[in-house]
């Protein structure tokens, strides 16, 4: 169960993350690394900002949200350490974090409506590693 949790977004995600972070307010520590408005803005800046923050905080993850998830994900894949995956439903969802050990989730705003996400993002948050054959397959991401 992750109880510490870095969320970012551009102004494709913006309103879906209010709306995640009122979700986990008395779940989680939930820290918002931005966007802070709906101003136009870039992506990566904020995959980057998440994706350092969950290295740092060992037990932590990362939500991040655009328009469609997809830069995001591709933006945080980037960086060594970093399992983003976009999910939309409950069984990718429940997949990557079983058999991926994902520690960041990507959400497209414009693809997933809020009563969708919020299921996933509760989904993600609970759901543990499984370990054993996955830990082999995942750390040959770092070779
Ligand atoms: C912004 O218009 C949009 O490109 C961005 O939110 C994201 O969907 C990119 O992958």
């Amino acid at each position: 169960m992750f109880k510490k949790i870095y969320i970012g977004s551009d102004h494709g995600g913006f309103s879906l993350k209010e709306l995640i972070i009122a979700q986990l307010k008395n779940a989680s520590v939930v820290v918002d690394k931005g966007a802070f408005t709906t101003a136009s803005c870039d992506y990566p800046v904020f995959a980057q900002a998440v994706s350092q923050a969950v290295l740092a905080d060992p037990g932590s993850c990362g939500i991040l949200i655009c328009g469609t998830g997809i830069g995001m994900s591709m933006a945080a894949n980037r960086i060594k350490g970093i399992r983003a995956a976009v999910c939309t439903d409950a069984y990718t969802t429940r997949m990557t974090r079983a058999h991926n050990d994902a520690n960041v989730l990507c959400l497209g705003e414009r693809v997933t409506g809020p009563g969708v996400a919020a299921e996933i993002v509760d989904l993600f948050l609970v759901t543990e590693f499984e370990g054993d054959r996955h830990l082999k397959r995942i750390n040959l991401f770092e070779e």
